[in-house]
């Protein structure tokens, strides 16, 4: 559409989150199809940058082509099963919907509540977590909705300690 110009806007989630120019320019590249050589290529390149980015084996990251919400559903619902208990903190509003998803998936929820605009509470996680095995613990890192940031380690380190797989929300906090 000739007649539609966007407009330049500074974006603002947790912070600036304008695209980069190398980003605007390698949108404008020719598109090549899943099946393609070249794509393959291209996504073992993209896979071995998260390995860098989240520091873990390349076999272990699975880049989605789609957007955050599309991710926590992959996650909860690969995870878990109909009567698998999770407990699921919430901050915010995205902790909210992983609650909904993980219970779309027939799993038994503890949900975890914290006032919005602090973060996540280790020490109630762990009493949530303690009072009977839970398959996953799954928080956002950082709650766009509130700016506020949770206490990854020591969240990731109490799943462990409980024999948890963790589930993090870090869409605007990885990188
Ligand atoms: C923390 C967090 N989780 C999940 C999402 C959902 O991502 P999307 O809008 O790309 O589905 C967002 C989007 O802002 C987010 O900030």
């Amino acid at each position: 559409m000739q007649s539609f110009q966007p407009p330049r806007r500074i974006l603002m989630g947790p912070g600036p989150s304008d695209v980069s120019p190398r980003v605007l320019s390698a949108l404008a590249r020719p598109t090549v199809g899943h099946l393609d050589p070249a794509f393959q290529d291209l996504m073992e390149e993209i896979k071995a940058a998260l390995a860098r980015l989240f520091n873990a084996p390349d076999h272990a990251c699975v880049p989605l082509p789609a957007p955050g919400t599309a991710g926590m559903e992959g996650a909860l619902m690969n995870l878990l099963e109909p009567g698998d208990r999770a407990v699921i903190a919430v901050n915010g509003v995205f902790g909210g919907r992983m609650v909904d998803m993980a219970g779309r998936a027939g799993a038994e929820v503890v949900r975890v509540d914290a006032p919005w605009g602090e973060p996540v509470d280790v020490a109630a996680v762990e009493a949530a977590l303690a009072s009977g095995p839970a398959k996953v613990l799954a928080f956002v890192h950082a709650e766009t909705s509130t700016g506020v940031r949770s206490d990854a380690a020591a969240l990731c380190a109490l799943a462990r300690r409980h024999g948890a797989l963790s589930i993090v929300d870090c869409v605007t906090s990885l990188g």
